[in-house]
């Protein structure tokens, strides 16, 4: 089966650790791989890393990497996410074959990822935010698949209507 990571590019660790942490996150959450991040960041390789060791999973994290040399190399096809690409739907079914780097910015990206990408992709031409592009575009490509997927983790959430309800298997 074909494999989804994301590239995160623009990240400045001193203002975007959550949003960056939770780019992660929400990357790993919706089926992908693995989260490759330009700028070295140590703290959010540990928060990632706990969170896979807790929840489970086959996801890593690389920060420190250049985005260039990553996407110049990249064996696959490579989704920019931005408000001025394709729509969302017609951009998926072009997406679905191969290997997948999905690429979202911080603040305004450099004008070669425009090029380098095999298509750049709207999630509705509104502006909004990185965390929310990657959900939807993720959800819509693996068609929800991933949400409830078993991760094999020490720690398991039950389907609750209300309460909590969760398995520490080391306990
Ligand atoms: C806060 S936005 C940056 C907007 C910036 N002013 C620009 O012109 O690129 C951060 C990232 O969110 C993603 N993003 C925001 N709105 C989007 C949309 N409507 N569709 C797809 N991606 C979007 C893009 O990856 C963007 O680089």
């Amino acid at each position: 089966m074909a494999e989804i990571r994301v590239l995160r590019i623009g990240h400045r660790p001193d203002r975007d650790k959550r949003v960056t942490t939770h780019t992660a996150l929400t990357a790993r959450a919706l089926g992908a791989k693995g989260v490759l991040v330009d700028s070295k960041d140590p703290k959010l390789e540990e928060n990632v890393r706990s969170v896979v060791d807790r929840f489970g999973g086959d996801f890593s994290i690389e920060t420190g990497v250049q985005w260039r040399k990553v996407l110049r190399e990249f064996d696959g096809k490579i989704a920019h996410l931005t408000m001025y690409g394709m729509r969302v739907d017609e951009a998926v079914p072009l997406l679905q074959d191969e290997d997948l780097l999905v690429v979202v910015g911080a603040e305004k990206v450099p004008a070669e990822i425009y090029q380098l990408a095999t298509v750049n992709v709207s999630v509705g031409n509104q502006p909004h935010s990185e965390i929310a592009a990657l959900a939807i575009f993720m959800d819509r490509l693996t068609a929800g698949q991933a949400l409830y997927q078993e991760r094999g983790g020490r720690m398991k959430v039950i389907p609750n209507d209300r309460g909590k309800t969760v398995i520490d298997s080391s306990k």
